[in-house]
């Protein structure tokens, strides 16, 4: 039995308030506490500020998992590298699966504003900007109703909020590729180093954090670094959101502590749709390996999915039942990453445009023994030889579904 399911749920920290009428009105928010939070850090000063993020085990939430406080450690002093330096809300979401930055703007904007104020006046930053999906028209309203409250109410002191919109493409949630649609140009990734917290925006040390990381530092803040880094296990400190989609009874956002057990995301989610079986997992978005239904006591921390084989990424559980066919599910997300691939690097480009051809050869009864094995070095071939993850993942999501569910392709795929 594994020891992290017998913990009890703590309450949740970033939806415990969702159910509260006007939660997005600056008067409702301050009501139940909100903006304490940033006082505490403008009178607790940088360095106390930055320890206890470092002592809470805040992790990047966006996908990547990075060390929230240590990618702040690395913006070179005002000393160093004088001159502006800014903070960006990654609220570009358009990972498949993944909706909950969404639910988190819609539902309480101060609790990421504020955030974003703590984030700024961490690093010194006077000008900060959301950037957000082009998509999310309702979200992006909400945001400017909030920003112009806080602005009115004085809130937002020296520093400067910007709200900037996205033209509709995933790669552009990429931080470099972001950052390179803000300064107006094509998003392609840029080849790091430099790193944008060394050289970002507009060749200035930058921050680029998602929704849900900044949204955690006023309760962080509030409560404390270890209080955060007790909530969850020892390396992923405090709760998550998980995105639950697919075969399930109750889609929708979940908040559970880090290192909950995948079999309780889905449980909570109130199981498999219309009782039918569970045949896989995919945990983080259509760029994470898929788990198999046998693989359901993953523990979803950073380094849980991991040691199967996948990640964590963004959160967002898709359940697939029984009934599911795997070479369907592989020519979606093929389909998926080739229109989205920016065509920078040809192992991307061309790579995915062959995943797909492939994989709808074999949708469409014409697939061969050969193909499979195609599939196999083709994918070898991107991996690790791309700037950046989206081509990383062309090879890797589709040669974990062969690998855990061969005989779906066995059965499209034969001489
Ligand atoms: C193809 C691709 C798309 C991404 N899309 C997003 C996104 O929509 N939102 C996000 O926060 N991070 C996204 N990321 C991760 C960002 O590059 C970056 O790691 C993140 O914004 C950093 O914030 P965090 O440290 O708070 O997680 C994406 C990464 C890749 C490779």
């Amino acid at each position: 039995m594994n020891p992290l399911s017998q913990k009890s749920r703590p309450d949740p920290i970033l939806t415990k308030d969702f159910d509260e009428p006007r939660l997005q009105e600056l008067e409702t928010y301050r009501r139940l506490g909100g903006y304490e939070g940033l006082k505490k850090a403008l009178a607790s000063g940088r360095e106390k500020l930055m320890a206890e993020i470092g002592k809470s085990n805040l992790r990047g939430l966006g996908g990547a998992g990075f060390a929230t406080a240590m990618k702040w450690s690395t913006v070179p002093s005002e000393e160093k590298n004088p001159g502006p330096r800014f903070v960006v809300v990654n609220c570009d979401e358009s990972e498949p699966g993944c909706f909950k930055d969404r639910v988190l703007v819609t539902k309480n904007p101060h609790q990421l504003i504020e955030g974003l104020l703590i984030a700024a006046y961490a690093i010194d930053a006077r000008h900060a900007f959301i950037f957000i999906r082009g998509e999310y028209e309702v979200q992006y309203k909400i945001l400017e109703k909030a920003l112009a409250e806080a602005k009115a109410a004085g809130l937002l002191g020296a520093c400067s909020i910007e709200l900037m919109r996205g033209a509709g493409a995933y790669i552009s949630g990429l931080d470099t590729a972001l950052l390179e649609t803000m300064e107006g140009k094509k998003a392609w990734p840029r080849q790091p180093p430099p790193f944008p917290t060394v050289a970002g925006l507009m060749g200035r040390p930058t921050v680029v954090n998602n929704v849900e990381t900044l949204s955690m530092l006023p309760h962080i803040v509030e409560n404390g670094g270890d209080w955060f880094a007790k909530l969850g296990t020892p390396k992923s400190g405090g709760t998550v959101l998980f995105s639950v989609s697919g075969h399930v009874e109750k889609p929708g956002v979940y908040e559970f502590p880090m290192g909950v057990p995948l079999r309780e995301i889905l449980a909570a989610a109130g199981g498999v749709k219309g009782g039918k079986k569970l045949k896989a997992v995919i945990p983080g978005g259509v760029s994470t390996p898929v788990l198999t239904a046998d693989e359901l006591d993953t523990v979803m921390d950073f380094e849980g999915p991991r040691a199967k084989g996948s990640f964590l990424g963004a959160g967002g559980v898709i359940v697939l039942d029984e009934t599911t066919d795997m070479v369907m599910v592989a020519h979606n997300i093929e389909r998926f990453l080739t229109h989205e691939s920016c065509g920078q690097c040809t192992p991307c480009r061309q790579g995915s445009f062959w995943h797909e051809r492939i994989l709808a050869r074999g949708l469409e009864g014409g697939g061969t023994a050969q193909d499979l094995a195609t599939l196999e070095r083709v994918g070898e071939n991107i991996t690790g030889k791309v700037i950046c993850a989206l081509g990383d993942t062309v090879g890797v999501v589709t040669r974990a579904l062969m690998k855990k569910f061969p005989e779906d392709f066995k059965a499209k795929f034969h001489d």
